[in-house]
């Protein structure tokens, strides 16, 4: 196993306390590209008051051991043992100072977790347990500390050193070197911990409290990016404000910094004061970046800075408690997005997501609780379950005890916790205690894996005027839980007559009858729900604004679908309509295709299309949602078997058919949209922007669809409408598209960002070739298998967003997949996992990719040296 890791599993009930506090941690960096000494210091004093010695355990990897002291003796190679990643004292006195050097190596971290170079500076990367890859110490996030950290440096090479807290001190040495000091005053556990330093520019903003304190905002880039800082500013100011005001949390320092890497695992790092973000998610110009960046930016820029109350002030216990943070900070930086933007379309966009990438996780051979029980490297835990369904079971606490009872609880959270490292059961609790309610039941959502399905029937007797809902849940077996118990599900229901008026509800035995959106509540496997002085048989309104994160099955008839889309007062079920109708129409299509039947087009979406498209009173953006048809990843996960080939006909099939029918509408409609006015970011003109788009992609498919698409490119004057004109041509096979990327790639070669949209483009075209060009834009002088971003752009996205790239019958997919995660293992092993689980779905198709796939898998499984990382990925998968 690389870097000593044992390749065993971890189990969250063998918790044990860490025996010792470390009072205080001193760090020296002698700071060099190839070499840095580091030099640590650390009080540790024993908790259990009745001992007088015990053994003192610290983590570290690849680290070169210079000495080691205990209260100020040199201990010999005797005095410790070193065991693959653990250092152990045995019997130290109850006070301990403890004193390490070590040399590491920045320049040849091709990990990128530690300390490691990025372009013309060096930076860390600690979460989850990238420490100790740095220094000895006990690397959990229980053992909070305060920090103290020196750095030394040449003063040219690297005129910027930053660490957590504030800078209490700084000097010129001899030599044209350079030292800096900093303290951070609240105690944190190792992960939160970073430094930085090397040639970057600045941008500077200051931001004021609702106390009144001055926080200085400092976001550090490459000099060349210096124009490029604005929004990620405003994001963060717009966050700073809005936590104050939603949450009443407020910033805590004097200082906010946040620093932007060409190179990194992740999107973005909450370090206490010291955020440290790919540069996907700070930099943006209306001519490099497109409103989804945009939108990217605000979203992660809050999640990172709302961190700091959840997930820095109070941390987890451990790493199995990581929904804990992050669960929680996914559903604050939503609501945050939909204070800032339009909250239906969010909704929208996260369910969207939710399906796409977490149903299948949790129904594939890494299914887990949000909260799991076991693992072997937690690298690979960092999932839609913990994030996404985490989010959604936190919003269901937000549903269930309303804005001013879920605020009640997270007050009483921080009031019990702050300065503490806690379980997601603490803060279970605190909702309970703040509310004065029951949440035992709920605590099963943090234990039980696997999407949960509730099944609804549904009778209207017409003498009695009574209408009966039975709704029956049950969560089908996952590879690790076999019996599922019944879970608490919020169940947002509307009734609507025939014509689209919202009936009011009276349960039987209640007094009177209300309106709007009814919340009731499922406990038990079987619920049933009768409602009185229903004249008619409506058309039920299910799981408003998707209270709960099951899939529901109710058989709609088209008329019933079409009353939703046509008339429901909630956002979400009108586009949940929407997708069903179009889902239903495009697997009808793959069916009939697979039977050698000629496929056709419904006229029961056409209409429902057709009244999308007309709607004018709408936010444009939320029937760009409803006009966008289900991907093909997501159909895939309805059939029994995939048919990729089928599934991809069939889509486009509707979606050209849907074109030519509305064409007129189409034209008219992107005419309205392509008002020629210059760009602007507001809310309103990207909504505008994207519905446009919406439309383009559509006539696209159509015979005037190229000059049209032409003509956008040419005058667009936003990456937006470029990239959206340029996906267009590619896709309907211009005899343009060519020198259309050609243009492209010259203009923006410098650009490593924009160049990441170059490589999407051309690793999404679907069809069994792409591979090949894949193959070959690896060779592209913008390409490196080191650098993450090129890696998701080019090698993921072929293998999760192309399907039938990926999954072309003759397997050149799988190889070329395969050979790039033993490649990738070698380097970085963290992406070489995220990239092996595209193989995660194999055991849902047909037998002879099944037997395609197997072998890849099976080849890498015996690679020798192979990682953890990758290891549980496909031992996983092959079990
Ligand atoms: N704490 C994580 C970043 C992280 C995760 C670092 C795993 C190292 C290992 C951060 O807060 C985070 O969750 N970032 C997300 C983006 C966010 C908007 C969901 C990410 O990086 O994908
Ligand atoms: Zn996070």
């Amino acid at each position: 196993m690389k870097d000593g890791r044992s390749g065993k599993s971890i189990f969250r009930k063998d918790y044990t306390a860490y025996p010792w506090d470390v009072n205080h941690l001193d760090l020296n960096f002698d700071i060099g590209r190839e070499t840095t000494i580091v030099r640590s210091e650390m009080a540790f004093h024993l908790k259990d008051q009745t001992r007088s010695t015990h053994d003192i355990v610290l983590n570290g990897s690849n680290l070169q051991l210079v000495s080691l002291s205990l209260n100020d003796c040199l201990l010999s190679e005797d005095e410790y043992v070193i065991d693959g990643e653990t250092l152990t004292i045995p019997g130290a006195p109850r006070k301990s100072v403890l004193k390490t050097e070590v040399k590491i190596h920045p320049q040849s971290n091709s990990a990128l977790e530690g300390l490691y170079v990025s372009g013309a500076f060096l930076l860390t990367q600690c979460e989850a347990q990238g420490f100790r890859k740095i220094t000895w110490f006990p690397d959990r996030p229980d053992v909070m500390t305060s920090y103290r950290v020196t750095m030394e440096a040449d003063q040219s090479e690297f005129p910027v050193m930053l660490s957590n807290g504030n800078q209490v001190a700084q000097g010129d040495l001899t030599g044209g070197r350079h030292w800096v000091r900093w303290e951070d005053p609240f105690p944190k556990p190792s992960y939160l911990f970073a430094v930085v330093a090397g040639d970057l520019a600045l941008v500077e903003d200051k931001f004021t409290t609702q106390s009144g304190r001055d926080v200085a905002l400092r976001i550090y880039v490459e000099a060349e990016n210096i124009d490029r800082c604005e929004h990620a500013m405003e994001s963060l100011v717009n966050a700073m404000r809005w936590d104050e005001q939603r949450f009443n949390l407020e910033y805590d320092l004097d200082i906010y910094h946040i620093v932007a890497t060409n190179d990194f695992n992740m999107g973005a790092m909450e370090n206490k004061s010291l955020n440290i973000f790919n540069s996907k998610y700070v930099l943006a110009r209306p001519d490099t970046a497109t409103d989804a960046d945009y939108q990217g930016i605000e979203g992660v820029i809050g999640h990172e800075y709302f961190h700091n109350w959840t997930g820095n002030r109070v941390t987890c216990r451990d790493w199995f408690e990581l929904t804990l943070k992050e669960g929680l900070t996914v559903f604050r930086d939503e609501e945050f997005s939909s204070d800032m933007q339009s909250r239906a379309v969010k909704r929208i966009r996260v369910v969207r997501d939710l399906r796409s990438r977490q149903f299948p996780e949790d129904d594939g051979p890494m299914a887990h609780p949000i909260r799991p029980d076991q693992y072997v490297e937690i690298n690979n835990f960092y999932t839609a379950t913990v994030y996404q369904k985490g989010a959604t079971i936190i919003r269901m606490y937000h549903t269930l005890l309303g804005e001013a009872g879920f605020q009640k609880g997270m007050k009483l959270y921080f009031e019990r916790h702050d300065g503490q490292a806690v379980t997601c059961d603490d803060f279970r609790a605190a909702m309970a205690d703040a509310n004065g309610v029951d949440l035992e039941r709920f605590g099963r959502w943090y234990s039980q894996s696997g999407t949960p399905q509730v099944h609804i029937t549904d009778h209207h007797d017409p003498a009695t005027g009574k209408y009966t809902l039975k709704l029956r849940q049950h969560t089908p077996a996952t590879h690790d839980q076999k019996n599922k118990q019944a879970l608490v599900i919020p169940f947002a229901l509307g009734l609507l007559t025939a014509n689209g008026e919202e009936l009011p509800m009276q349960l039987e035995g209640e007094t009177k009858a209300s309106g709007g959106t009814r919340l009731l509540l499922m406990e038990d496997t079987n619920e049933e729900f009768t409602f009185i002085n229903i004249p008619e048989p409506p058309v039920p309104s299910l799981f408003r604004d998707y209270s709960a994160p099951v899939k529901v099955f109710y058989d709609y008839t088209p008329e019933q679908l079409a009353v939703l889309i046509t008339f429901d007062s909630d956002a979400f079920v009108r586009w949940d309509a929407a997708q069903s109708m179009a889902q239903g129409a495009i697997l009808e299509q793959c069916r009939r295709r697979a039977k050698g039947l000629e496929m056709r087009l419904d006229s029961s979406l056409i209409k429902a299309f057709e009244g999308i498209l007309s709607d004018r009173m709408a936010d444009p953006a939320l029937l760009a949602e409803a006009m966008i048809l289900p991907d093909e990843d997501y159909l895939a996960e309805q059939m029994e078997v995939v048919d990729v080939d089928g599934i991809h006909a069939a889509r486009k099939f509707i979606k050209r058919a849907l074109a030519e029918k509305l064409q007129a509408l189409l034209n008219e409609r992107y005419a309205e949209l392509n008002d020629g006015l210059p760009y602007q970011k507001t809310p309103t003109a990207m909504a505008r922007r994207v519905f446009k788009n919406v439309c383009l992609s559509y006539l696209t498919e159509t015979q005037k669809g190229e000059s049209i698409t032409a003509a956008q490119l040419e005058s667009s004057d936003n990456m937006t409408d470029t990239l959206a004109a340029m996906k267009g041509l590619i896709l309907m096979d211009s005899p343009q598209a060519e020198a259309v990327l050609a243009d492209f790639e010259s203009r923006w070669s410098e650009d490593s960002l924009v160049m990441d949209k170059w490589f999407i483009m051309q690793a999404i075209n679907p069809g069994a070739d792409t591979v090949n060009k894949v193959r070959e834009l690896m060779q592209h002088p913008a390409f490196s298998i080191q650098n993450p971003n090129k890696v998701r752009s080019l090698i993921g996205v072929f293998s999760m967003l192309n399907p039938t790239g990926f999954h072309a019958s003759d397997g050149s997919g799988y190889e070329f997949h395969a050979d790039r995660v033993i490649e990738l293992d070698a380097l970085n092993p963290q992406i070489a996992a995220r990239m092996a689980s595209a193989f995660n779905r194999w055991k849902r198709y047909d037998e002879d990719r099944k037997a395609l796939i197997k072998t890849q898998l099976q080849r890498i499984a015996a690679v020798d040296g192979l990682s953890g990382d990758v290891s549980e990925i496909i031992n996983n998968a092959l079990r």
